[in-house]
């Protein structure tokens, strides 16, 4: 094969201050090292080699399949990290690219382009520059009179000179194979720190008469590598915004893209328009046509075309074409609202269908249940499913009409084109056509009385 790719994820992440591994903090949505690995995965069929060290263990858990995981038992710098990649990569491949678990804005594209510049080159070894007025913290690049990349020196050992050099070491690199691998273990230790700095082997190309190259970009974005929850928000803000300006583009409106946060897994269909403050999360797709938000969180749904939601909170839902929700609805696992369903304020379903057509307009709870097409749930309908051990579930058929306030203790079903009375608790099934009224709910028989429930609208 021709190109691997191997990611240092071994690094302690001090600055993060917290006992999850820094490579497992969450961007838009996202364990960090994730995006590394996908690029990765982007680039080559070569399985990526992840360096882990610490967290090892939820790191490999987190990352799981697909990614080949060699252990760095102690930190001793980037050059020792890539070491112990060595022994599953040698004679494996022509070319090496190294990056880092915690630089998540680098693109496919720029990494395309830093090997194809090695592919190019007749030396061992190209290097990933940023040309930065802002160079805190990067090792600087040091070229000479022709051009060629000779040094790379740390921050912290740079004189005032080296320091004023606004080329920067973004930190990822493209070596020959077989170089690499004969190379990476002649690092000498570097002092004070008592670290073995991959950074070094280019001192050591240029030695042995040999070009390093460098390929630039300005843009620092990409180049950010995560140290501190500071840093990961300016990521996480850099990543919305590349996220949606590429909704924008595909054509979505996006009424205010500062407050709408939409992550990686996430598609939109045509001529859909987000409003503010609206969440879209994990496997998340929405159709055409829709109008969604504000204020709305939207986890692992399936929404159709020209479907609405105001304000709302789906999870793990479905809601077929032309079918609408809220203001301050909440559809929970296994929800679903059938094409042109209508569920209005304060309802909440779980593991519940309301039928095409179906209406649910005000404050009801519908879990475990069936609903047939075109029924009309009234305000205030519970279905009682839970009997303190087990759910049970309700079928309501189509055209039924639910007086306000209806109780509906599962197991039980109400035929179709039933209705039952305002308050009714019904208990025991209802025939096709029925009317069922009272605590607990009886038939009405020919000539009683009315109910004069008054239900809906
Ligand atoms: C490194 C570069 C510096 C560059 C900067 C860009 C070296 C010597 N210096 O510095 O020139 O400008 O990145 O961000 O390479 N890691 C391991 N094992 C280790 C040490 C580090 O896996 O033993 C991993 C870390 O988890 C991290 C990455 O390597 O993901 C970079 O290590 P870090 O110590 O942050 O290097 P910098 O000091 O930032
Ligand atoms: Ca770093």
């Amino acid at each position: 094969m021709e190109l691997a790719v191997v990611i240092l994820a071994a690094g302690q992440g001090t600055r993060m201050k917290s006992r999850l591994p820094k490579v497992l903090h969450p961007l838009a949505g996202r364990p960090l090292v994730t995006y590394a690995v996908e690029t990765a995965r982007a680039l080559t069929d070569a399985e990526p080699v992840l360096v882990v060290g610490h967290g090892a263990e939820p790191v490999r858990e987190t990352v799981g399949e697909g990614v080949t995981f060699v252990e760095q038992t102690e930190q001793l710098g980037t050059g020792h990290a890539v070491l112990q990649a060595r022994a599953v990569l040698q004679g494996q491949t022509d070319l090496v690219l190294v990056t880092y678990a915690d630089m998540p804005l680098l693109t496919v594209e720029t990494l395309r382009r830093l090997v194809e510049r090695q592919r190019e080159n007749a030396g061992p070894i190209t290097i990933l520059t940023l040309i930065s007025d802002d160079p805190h913290g990067f090792g600087r690049v040091i070229r000479d009179e022709s051009g060629a990349v000779v040094q790379v020196v740390e921050e912290a050992v740079a004189t005032p000179e080296q320091l004023a050099i606004r080329e920067l070491n973004a930190g990822v690199y493209c070596f020959n194979a077989d170089w690499l691998w004969t190379h990476i273990d002649c690092i000498p230790l570097s002092l004070p720190k008592g670290e073995y700095y991959l950074t070094d082997l280019i001192g050591m190309a240029v030695a042995e008469g040999l070009r390093v190259e460098a390929a630039a970009t300005e843009d620092a974005e990409e180049a950010l590598g995560i140290n501190t929850r500071v840093h990961l928000a300016e990521a996480e803000t850099a990543l919305r915004r590349r996220i949606n300006e590429h909704w924008m583009l595909a054509g979505v409106t996006i009424v205010d893209p500062q407050t709408t946060y939409i992550e990686p897994g996430v598609t939109i269909g045509r001529d859909t328009t987000i409003w503010p403050n609206t969440h879209l999360r994990g496997n998340t797709s929405i159709g055409k046509n829709c109008v969604i938000g504000p204020n709305s969180i939207i986890v692992d749904c399936r929404i159709g075309d020209g479907c609405q939601v105001l304000a709302s909170v789906l999870e793990q839902a479905v809601m077929e074409d032309g079918s609408d929700i809220g203001p301050f609805g909440h559809l929970r696992k296994g929800a679903r609202l059938c094409e042109g369903a209508h569920m209005g304020n304060f309802g909440e379903m779980k593991n519940a269908t309301l039928g095409p057509g179906a209406k649910m307009g005000h404050f009801s709870y519908l879990g475990d249940a069936d609903v047939g097409a075109g029924a009309n749930i009234g305000a205030g309908t519970i279905t009682c499913n839970f009997d303190g051990v087990r759910k049970h579930k309700t079928v309501i058929e189509a055209g039924a009409f639910i007086g306000s306030d209806t109780m509906l203790v599962a197991p039980v079903r109400v035929g179709k084109g039933a209705k039952t009375g305002a308050g009714a608790v019904v208990t025991h099934d209802v025939p096709d056509g029925a009317l069922v009224y009272g605590v607990p709910a009886r038939v009405r028989r020919q000539g009683s009385k009315g109910v004069g429930e008054q239900a809906d609208k």
